[in-house]
């Protein structure tokens, strides 16, 4: 079987990234991680694909003329690279229509809330502000405005009465931990269908029931 080449756009610590690596360790992961990038060079997560042997390249958005220059040179890496697909992963730069379009439906990103509710930063803060039950985190497809295009994955996890955005943020980013690798199986095994802005999953199933938070 013939793997699924990614590239992984990081920014900083990497943890996703790790569990992208260590998903892709197992012979019969449908996926390979052909090229990490990152625009930070001090970024922890460069060294983590490092470790695992993984080609790394630094795109430096300072030392580049616009977003335009720094999105042409990421796309000039990445086919390079032979990647099909694109994972962010904590990549924390914005990226212009135009890139978004020339990857539409294989680019994919993972984000720490239960989108569409608080895109952006600052979720966990946010989440707790707003006296939400659960929080959680979603995979899906990139579309040019910030955090929004169809939904592959989501965890919900609960909120507990003396959570702070620390503890929360540590609750969350286990669920993401699971999803992550989740999703790009799904993608790579060629299982999820972009139909009308919204991703179904061939052969995949609901849980069943409620999560109730209190839960009395
Ligand atoms: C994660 O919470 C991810 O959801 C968000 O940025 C954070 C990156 O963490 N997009 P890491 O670099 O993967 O550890």
């Amino acid at each position: 079987m013939a793997r699924l080449k990614v590239a992984v756009l990081i920014s900083g610590r990497g943890s996703n990234l790790q569990s992208l690596i260590d998903a892709c360790a197992a012979k019969d992961f449908p996926a390979e991680i052909a090229l990490v990038i990152s625009n930070r060079a001090a970024a922890q997560g460069l060294a983590r694909a490092s470790h695992a042997g993984i080609a790394t390249a630094t795109i430096d958005h300072k030392a580049v003329a616009d977003r335009a220059a720094f999105d042409a040179a990421l796309d000039r890496a990445i086919r390079a690279s032979g990647a099909g697909l694109v994972c962010l992963a904590g990549f924390m730069r914005l990226l212009t229509p135009g890139f978004v379009a020339a990857w539409r439906d294989r680019m994919i990103n993972i984000h720490p809330s239960l989108l569409p509710a608080f895109p952006g930063l600052h979720t966990h803060e946010r989440a707790l502000a707003a006296g939400c039950r659960f929080a959680g985190c979603t995979v899906h497809f990139v579309r040019a405005e910030t955090d929004t295009g169809p939904i592959i994955a989501q965890a919900a996890v609960p909120i507990r009465t003396d959570d702070n955005a620390t503890s929360l943020a540590a609750r969350v980013l286990e669920a993401e931990h699971r999803i992550y690798p989740l999703a790009l199986r799904w993608v790579a095994e060629g299982r999820v269908r972009v139909v009308g802005e919204r991703a179904a999953v061939a052969g995949a199933e609901a849980p069943d029931g409620a999560m109730i938070n209190p839960a009395g």
